[in-house]
Parts: structure tokens; C-alpha cells; sequence
């Protein structure tokens, strides 16, 4: 994402004809395309323009596009943490939904993947290999370039602990490797990926018996199936706090089962909004502000939200 504000000369119909007159056919480009379908949250406005590039090349054409034309660009993976407003995403989204961004290539110990591959896919492959270290990706359903850009984390595990190296497209289209041992990362954050596109990372197993890894994948299942919500949400709303985890918090605080509108606190955990099939994104914001209203009031914290909220209202 670039801070930057479209040029004003520039109307949408002129930035799709002069992108599109750039890119190769194999690559993807439509104007005014819906994207609550591609959040699991299922709420928010059209993207303006969204391109899928074909290729690593292709990328490079989409953001030197965007640099040069003081376009602001977004970077849209598996939408699990993502919260769009209901007025869309100005500028362009960009998507690495093409085949040659999803690859999970086994060499030895180590698997090279994709932004695009899926966190359970890489799971399930190292489990084929017999590499075990990876089964906490299994059951957080996003990609990899979501995963990487913000540290994801589940099971007492988190992304950057397995990440051997990271490779990453700066704005100017050029790419870049990286040790992980190099790259900042903190708690769901990696500062890099606020300004530059993950292409993919080499990611460490352990070898480790079959039975074994099948064992901690079904616990990890096991323990979101029993402690999270089935209905469409963003995953967790807030970050947790040095006080008390955040569900604990709106939990204690009985928030549970609170709505606005078709946006309910879910009753199985209190870090999970839900969406019960009519809710807008306003209904969300507005449920986010409730809950950080009373953590305030009663116990004088200050909630984070660790979705990432975008778009226009
Ligand atoms: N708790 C309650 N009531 C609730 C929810 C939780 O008392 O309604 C208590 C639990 O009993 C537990 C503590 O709060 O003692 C923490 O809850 P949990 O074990 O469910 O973990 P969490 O800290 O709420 C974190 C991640 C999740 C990840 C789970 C499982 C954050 C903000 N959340 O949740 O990640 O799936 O651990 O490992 O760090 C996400 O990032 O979107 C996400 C869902």
C-alpha cells in the first residue's frame, strides 16, 4: 500500500485503458469489482480497479504503473484479516491469485513458497514430507503474503519462527531476498511489508514421524473448532493486550452476543465479530467501537484492532 492519492487528471476508465494497454492478456484487470466475496468477513465495497497479475513480471508492470502515477495501490491476499469499508477501495488492488505465485516447492528440510499459496496447503504438504514445525499454519485461513506481512500467528506459533528467508518486490518493481534473520518482525507486524510486496519465503521443517505431525494438526483443529466461531468473521478483531487476552477481556466485560445491526459479538469467543449474513461494514466499525468504548470505561484499556480496515466509507 503507498500513501499516495490518485492524480486527479485521472479517471478510472482512463487508468484501466492505459494499464491494460500495458499488460500481457494472461494477466487480469476489471473495473468496479465487488471484494466482500473475497473476505471472509464478507462485508465491503468494489474495488475501483483490480488487476491479477500473471506473473512475477507482470507485478513489476502493475506497481511501476502505480509508483509513476501517484496511483495508491492494496494489496489483497485471502481477505481473513481484512475489514473493507462499505464505499470500496479506491486506486488499484492487486491480487496474486495466479498460478505462478502459489507454488510450494519441497527441497530437503525446506519448502520455497509462494505469497499466493495457502497457509493450509503448506501445512498439509510439509506433513507429506514428514516435516513437522509448520502444523500451526493449518488452520489460519489466509496466504502466505498475508501471513508474512503480518507476522500471523496461532497455536503458540507464528509465521516469521519457521521463515528462513523472504523474497519481496519493492514499489519500483524490483526484487529482493532476504535472511529472516535480517527482517524486523514483532507481534503480528512486519514493518518491511508495510512498503514492500511479499513474493514468497523458504520456510524451515523439522523432520519429525508422520503420526506425529497428524497428531498436532488434529490438536490444532480440534482446539479452533471447539474455541472459535464457524460464521463468516475476520478472525480476531483486536489484538490481545499486556492486561488480558482480548476475548477474555470483552468476555468478562459480558459483551458477548452484542449487535449492531447484522454485526454480533460471537457468543463461543469474544475477540470474533461475526457476520450474520445482512451486516455492512459500518455495522462492524461501529460493534469495534462499542466493544473499545466499555474497555475503556471499565477497565481503562486501550483496544487495537489487529484486522487491517481499509477503503472509503
Ligand atoms: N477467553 C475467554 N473468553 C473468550 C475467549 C477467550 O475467557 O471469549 C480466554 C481463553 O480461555 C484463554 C484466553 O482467553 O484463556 C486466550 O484465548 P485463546 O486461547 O482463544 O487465544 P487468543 O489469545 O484469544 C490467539 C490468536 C488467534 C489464534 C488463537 C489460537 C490473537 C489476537 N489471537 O487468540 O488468532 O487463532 O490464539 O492460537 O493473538 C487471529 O489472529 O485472527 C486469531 C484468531
Amino acid at each position: 500500500m503507498t500513501a499516495l492519492a490518485p492524480a486527479p487528471v485521472m479517471t478510472a476508465a482512463d487508468l484501466a485503458a492505459e494499464l491494460g494497454a500495458l499488460l500481457a492478456p494472461a494477466s487480469v484487470l476489471r473495473r468496479n469489482e465487488p471484494l466482500a466475496k473475497r473476505t471472509t468477513l464478507r462485508v465491503g465495497g468494489p474495488a475501483e480497479l483490480y488487476v491479477e497479475p500473471a506473473d512475477e513480471a507482470e507485478l513489476a508492470q502493475v506497481l511501476r504503473f502505480c509508483h509513476e502515477h501517484d496511483v495508491s495501490f492494496f494489496l489483497l491476499g485471502r481477505g481473513s484479516n481484512l475489514l473493507i469499508r462499505d464505499g470500496g477501495i479506491r486506486g488499484i488492488v492487486i491480487h496474486l491469485g495466479a498460478p505462478a505465485f502459489s507454488h510450494i516447492e519441497v527441497d530437503g528440510e525446506q519448502l520455497r513458497c509462494g505469497a499466493g499459496a495457502k497457509l493450509k496447503d503448506i501445512a498439509l504438504t510439509a506433513k507429506r514430507h514428514s516435516l513437522g514445525g509448520l502444523e500451526f499454519l493449518e488452520g489460519i485461513p489466509g496466504n502466505l503474503g498475508g501471513a508474512l506481512r503480518m507476522n500471523a500467528g496461532a497455536m503458540n506459533g507464528w509465521t516469521f519462527e519457521a521463515v528462513e528467508s523472504l523474497r519481496f518486490m519493492d514499489y519500483t518493481g524490483v526484487a529482493h531476498e532476504r535472511a529472516a534473520r535480517d527482517v524486523e518482525t514483532t507481534y503480528r507486524s512486519c514493518p518491511l511489508l508495510k512498503s514492500a510486496v511479499a513474493l514468497g519465503a523458504v520456510l524451515q521443517g523439522r523432520p519429525a514421524p508422520r503420526e506425529q505431525i497428524e497428531a498436532k494438526l488434529a490438536e490444532c483443529q480440534q482446539r479452533r473448532w471447539t474455541s472459535q466461531p464457524k460464521e463468516p468473521s475476520a478472525g480476531c478483531i483486536f489484538k490481545n493486550t499486556k492486561a488480558a487476552p482480548a476475548g477474555k477481556l470483552v468476555d468478562e466485560l459480558g459483551l458477548k452476543g452484542t449487535r449492531v445491526g447484522g454485526a454480533v459479538v460471537s457468543g463461543i469467543h469474544g475477540n470474533f465479530i461475526i457476520n450474520d449474513g445482512t451486516a455492512t461494514a459500518r455495522d462492524v466499525l461501529a460493534l469495534i467501537e462499542v466493544i473499545r468504548t466499555a474497555a475503556r470505561a471499565a477497565r481503562g484499556i486501550e483496544l487495537e484492532t489487529e484486522v487491517e480496515i481499509v477503503g472509503e466509507d
